[in-house]
């Protein structure tokens, strides 16, 4: 089977980028105020510094204000959680991200759960994610959200579909898992979660509908491993060396896609699939928070 398509996450982030901005263009217009997104940047991680710089730009080219907070790592926790604090405060900011990880004397849980349910447009607050898994209007983290808007724009069926989700992890399997089982559409999938102590992972993969992969374990998903016409969504994104770039590396997602994609209905390629979508999500997240759409505005 060769009628394979690819779900260019690339492609759609760019179509909704340019809804987000005609939207703010409106606000600007009807007088309202321009959705503003901060982000809490601690030390100098390469990869944080660049993701909090992409979240910038995305803000600048759907007409956002942003705002980056940077601290040293020697800043204290104590120190880091009133500065929370004051953007929880300020009615300016309508939304806001600690971008993580944090240096080792920071607890990431205990930053995340200072952050204001109305503002954690990462919607990794605890009661985000319980408003979540009950179904009742909440901030979705970044990837599963970007999941599902593929899933919804691709118009792809997943009523009574049985869902594989490769990796439990707090931001991406869990929440996915908890939303493909949801009532509706996108939804009403039968789920099963795999993870590094499951006894019989390509036996159970090859029942799979959709197959979702979010391990971090490079070409971990081969052919032998999916049914044809499946659905595949590959969140991994690895950077190994590579002799065949100028760079002298090149990124692998977790699936084998060579000679994977042969067989499917539908597969992401990475780079270029999930990826671009997560930060739309967050994108998304923001236009809801500047308008009080989840928690309403005081
Ligand atoms: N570090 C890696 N991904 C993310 C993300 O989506 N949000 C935050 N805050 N930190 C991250």
């Amino acid at each position: 089977m060769s009628n394979t398509q690819l779900l260019d996450g690339k492609g759609l982030s760019d179509l909704i980028k340019n809804e987000i901005a005609q939207e703010v263009a409106k606000i600007k217009a009807d007088g309202g105020k321009i959705p503003h997104l901060a982000a809490i940047l601690v030390g100098h991680d390469g990869a944080s510094e660049t993701y909090v710089a992409s979240k910038e730009k995305a803000c600048t080219q759907v007409g956002f204000k942003s705002t980056i907070l940077r601290f040293e790592d020697t800043i204290t926790e104590k120190e880091l959680l009133n500065e929370v604090h004051k953007l929880n405060v300020n009615p300016d900011i309508d939304g806001f991200i600690v971008q993580l990880p944090l240096p080792k004397h920071i607890s990431d849980q205990k930053i995340i759960e200072a952050i204001d349910p109305a503002k954690d447009v990462d919607g990794f607050h605890p009661v985000n994610v319980g408003r979540m898994v009950i179904g009742l209007p909440a901030y979705i983290s970044a990837t599963p959200d970007g999941i599902l808007e593929l899933i919804r724009r691709y118009n792809i069926e997943t009523k009574g579909k049985h869902c594989v989700v490769l990796g439990r992890s707090n931001i991406v399997g869990r929440p996915m898992a908890n939303l493909l089982s949801h009532k509706g559409y996108p939804g009403d999938c039968t789920v099963t979660v795999c993870h590094s102590r499951t006894k019989n992972i390509p036996e159970i993969t090859r029942t799979a509908d959709i197959l979702i992969v979010a391990m971090g374990q490079p070409e971990f998903v081969t052919a032998e491993m999916v049914k044809e016409g499946v659905v595949v969504i590959d969140v991994g994104i690895t950077r190994v060396k590579s002799d065949l770039t100028k760079s002298g590396w090149k990124l692998l997602g977790d699936v084998k896609f060579d000679e994977v994609a042969p067989l499917c209905s539908y597969i992401t390629p990475v780079p270029g699939g999930v990826g671009p979508l997560t930060i739309v999500s967050l994108l998304k997240n923001t236009l809801k928070a500047a308008k009080g759409e989840i928690y309403p505005k005081l």
